[in-house]
């Protein structure tokens, strides 16, 4: 698969092999991470990444568009099936832009609406000062509880009921509990509000009833494909027959030109994965293990935003033993030890985003990959290792060797020719 581009540009070949390497070797803990199957990643570097299909399946702009039909009719068939939804628009490039297309469709310029903040586990686009969201639509943020950080579904009605917004955004990207999208959506029918959730880090989980399924509650849900979802590079957005049409036109011709027919060829093959048994099982473990990881965390003297999580990702708290600020450190740290994370801002950070005082991790890709909870016990313990002496050249070249040999435990696409 591989000696093409070898023969035609060495340089982006060694950097393929480098990340193969990369990979094969650590621990990837970032909780929006995954390894997709060697049949999406085939579905994807295929012919259908020259096809223009502007326009829809069976109502395109362009000709020679029978075949792509048929991949974008699979996909959007299966994800119809897996979530149990009215509509799905498969054609978002990402999550970001598929976010847009909704707020394009249902808001116009200026309109109210409410997000999670960022700093308290929200997205960028969940009204961010500095995104498309926050500049084009007034935001009013809520943020968890100062005392439990746990969202705080009475203080959410109260601003909803306060600022009457046109819509609101439930939905996480670093908050490591469950979301009650039964309680948003009361919230959202008091005050006539519509009611959008974002599930791009739990799509998987909620696919499968490990979390409860926001699609009985909404108005309209996007994803991500990539995540939890264990997809290609892409998103989606579900929603209720009446406003198909709404979103259909704000995703082509409002705001992207053709779709990616390679992409929707891999995320049809990702959805029916999904749509096994296996994929089922998998999702289980996900968040058996990042039960485990928190656990073992915690065992090993590192405190937790909310104490642990029941989703797939935890998020660790530097400040309490004095490393306030100290996250971009500590993520070094532990990258040089063959552990992949990310620094995050916890809620009501005391530092500054960009020294902020968390680090989040999770479970979806070492899940992936074959990893059970024993193996979260070595990885909790190896991190508290890290995060004690983030400083100790010693210490973290002790945990790179116990990483490298749990990574042999576990080979990454191991029948996969992608070094020849
Ligand atoms: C909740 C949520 N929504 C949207 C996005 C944006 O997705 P993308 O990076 O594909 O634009 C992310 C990405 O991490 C996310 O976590």
């Amino acid at each position: 698969m591989m000696d093409s581009i070898e023969k035609a540009d060495s340089e982006v070949y060694e950097a393929i092999k480098k990340e193969v390497s990369r990979i094969r070797d650590g621990v990837e803990l970032i909780p929006s991470e995954n390894f997709v199957s060697k049949a999406v990643l085939q579905a994807y570097a295929t012919v259908f990444t020259n096809k223009y299909s502007e326009g829809y399946p069976h109502k395109r702009y362009y000709g020679g568009n029978e075949i792509a039909d048929i991949i974008e009719d699979l996909a959007i068939a299966r994800a119809k099936k897996l979530f149990k939804c009215e509509h799905v628009n498969v054609q978002p490039y990402s999550g970001s832009p598929a976010n847009m297309a909704v707020f394009f469709a249902l808001l116009n310029l200026g309109d109210k609406f409410m997000g999670l903040d960022l700093n308290c586990g929200g997205h960028l686009t969940h009204g961010s000062s500095v995104n498309f969201s926050g500049k084009f639509y007034k935001c009013f943020h809520y943020n968890v509880d100062k005392e439990t950080e746990l969202l705080d579904y009475d203080e959410i009605k109260k601003i909803a009921v306060k600022e009457k917004p046109k819509l609101i955004l439930s939905g996480l990207t670093a908050y490591p509990r469950k979301i009650d999208f039964k309680a948003f959506k009361e919230i959202a029918d008091e005050v006539n509000a519509y009611h959008m959730a974002d599930i791009a880090h739990i799509a998987g989980l909620c696919a499968t009833g490990v979390h409860e399924s926001p699609i009985p509650y909404c108005d309209v849900v996007t994803t991500t494909t990539h995540k939890t979802l264990r997809g290609p590079r892409g998103a989606m957005i579900m929603c209720k027959e009446e406003l198909a049409q709404a979103i259909d036109k704000a995703v082509f011709p409002g705001l992207q030109g053709g779709p990616h027919d390679h992409v929707n060829a891999a995320k049809a093959v990702a959805f029916k994965e999904a749509l096994q048994p296996e994929y089922g099982e998998y999702t289980k473990q996900i968040v058996k293990n990042a039960s485990a990881l928190a656990d073992s965390l915690m065992e090993n003297g590192i405190d937790l935003v909310t104490g642990g999580t029941d989703n797939h990702l935890i998020l660790i708290k530097l400040n309490t033993k004095g490393l306030e600020g100290k996250g971009k450190d500590v993520q070094n740290a532990l990258e040089e030890a063959g552990i992949y994370s990310n620094k995050n801002t916890i809620p009501f950070e005391p530092a500054s985003p960009f020294n902020p005082s968390g680090i989040r991790i999770g479970t979806p890709a070492v899940t992936t990959r074959g990893f059970k909870e024993s193996d979260m016990k070595v990885i909790g313990k190896c991190i508290a290792k890290v995060i004690n002496k983030y400083e100790d050249k010693k210490v973290i070249s002790m945990v790179r060797g116990e990483i490298l040999e749990l990574c042999s435990n576990y080979p990454l696409y191991p029948d996969f020719d992608i070094l020849r």
